[in-house]
Order: C-alpha cells, then structure tokens, then sequence
C-alpha cells in the first residue's frame, strides 16, 4: 500500500491537526456516541483491534483524501477530511467532534485550523461540504466560518433510510421536517455549502454576533 504523504502536524486555534494513528484511534473507539440520526459517525468499532487496524491503513492510504485527527494536548477531540481533488473545490466531510468536547469551539477551529493550511499551501477554488438540514450545530460553525448554502436539494442517504425504518416515532419525530418519502424510499433534505476563498473566519464564541 503506498501511503499518503502529510504534512507535520497542522497547528492554529489552540489545536493540532495529525494523520490517524493507533494511540488517537484508541482515544477515538471511546467516544461517546449520538445515535440516530448521526449514528454513522459513531466509531465504537474502533474498539475491535482489526477494525482499528484496518481504519487506520485505509485513512493512510494514497489518494485524493486526507483524514485528520484534531488533538489538544495530546488529547483526540474532533476528526474531518478532506478531498483534495472534488471537482467542486475542497471538500470538507466527516466533520466529528467528540460529544464530551462539544460546545467549545473545537469544529470551529479545527476546520479553520485546516482551511488557513491548505488555503496558503496552494491555490483553491474554494470550500465545499454537504450536510443534512436537521445538523443545524454544524450548521452554526459553518455559517461562522464563512459558509453560505449554495444549494438544497433531497438526497438518499443510505444510512438514514435504513435506520428510519427501525427507529421508533419518537426519534424520527425531531428530524421529520428534514425527511420525506418519495420514490419508494426516504430522503433527506441536504444543503451544499460553499466558502468562498479569503472569507473572513470567526473562530471563538463569535458565533452569534456574525448571525444577529
Ligand atoms: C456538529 C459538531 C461537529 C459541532 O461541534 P462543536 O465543536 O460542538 O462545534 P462548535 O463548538 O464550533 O459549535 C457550533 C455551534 O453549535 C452549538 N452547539 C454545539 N453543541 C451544542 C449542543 N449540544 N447544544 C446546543 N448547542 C450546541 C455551539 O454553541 C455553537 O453555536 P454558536 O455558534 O451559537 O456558539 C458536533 O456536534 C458533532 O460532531 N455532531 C455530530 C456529527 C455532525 O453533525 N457532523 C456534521 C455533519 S455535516
């Protein structure tokens, strides 16, 4: 397997950005976890050894994507991606912040942190990420950092849909103005979200006074 190269560590806001590797995958297996909706970003399986062993190879691996890990003194509290080369620009996913770190600022400035690096390490046409209507925290943060929606469009999403025929009224009555069934199968609401280059960044608590 060739790996991907990165660079050092990616430092800025009180944080840094590393590759994945053993030690900060085994902080990451004991996560909490959110459920549904956001059960996919769970990563409880990274407790199974091989699992971690086979996570870690791929998210090393050659290719358009890089995958990092934000730490704060040693500490792994958030993780996001990157795809290079998205015909579309940058393109930000699995932006995760560990729920016992939420609330300060760490998706903030994790994605900052990113952004700030790559945008000086060469030219962009810009950031790019997609995120479900209902994920309206991740939502703050990236209206904070320049965001705005570009699109709305309904999507299948597999993971979703699979989960919304288990669920019980209860958990999918929150997200119910977020989802339709059409087609023969759910789909959720979907914003594309683009950053244009040199946006201008609020990293810290400033969050509300950029929407007021
Ligand atoms: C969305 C997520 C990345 C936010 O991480 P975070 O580090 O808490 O984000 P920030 O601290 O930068 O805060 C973002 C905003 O959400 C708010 N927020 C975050 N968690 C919250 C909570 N539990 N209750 C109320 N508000 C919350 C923050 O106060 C902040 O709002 P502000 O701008 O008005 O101050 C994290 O909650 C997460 O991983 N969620 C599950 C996965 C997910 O939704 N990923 C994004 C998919 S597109």
């Amino acid at each position: 397997m060739v790996q991907a190269e990165y660079p050092p560590a990616i430092e800025g806001e009180g944080l840094e950005l590393r590759p994945w590797d053993e030690d900060l995958a085994a902080q990451m297996a004991k996560w909490g976890i959110r459920g549904f909706p956001y059960h996919a970003f769970d990563l409880g399986y990274l407790k199974d050894p091989a699992r971690r062993a086979s996570a870690i190879a791929g998210f090393r691996e050659e290719g358009p994507h890089r995958h990092f890990v934000a730490v704060e003194d040693g500490t792994a509290v958030g993780r996001v991606s990157v795809n290079l080369r998205d015909p579309a620009g940058c393109y930000l996913w699995s932006v995760h912040v560990a729920p016992e770190h939420e609330r300060r600022g760490v998706c903030r400035r994790m994605l900052a942190a990113l952004m700030v690096y790559l945008e000086r390490s060469g030219t962009w046409p810009g950031f790019i990420l997609t995120s479900n209507s209902f994920a309206e925290h991740a939502h703050r943060a990236y209206r904070a950092l320049g965001f705005e929606i570009a699109e709305t469009r309904w999507h299948f999403d597999r993971e979703i849909a699979e989960e919304l025929w288990r669920v019980s009224p209860e958990l999918r009555e929150p997200i119910a103005r977020h989802i339709r069934f059409q087609d023969g199968r759910w789909q959720v609401r979907n914003f594309v979200m683009r950053r244009e280059p040199g946006t201008p960044m609020i990293t810290r608590g400033a969050g509300r006074a950029l929407r007021a």
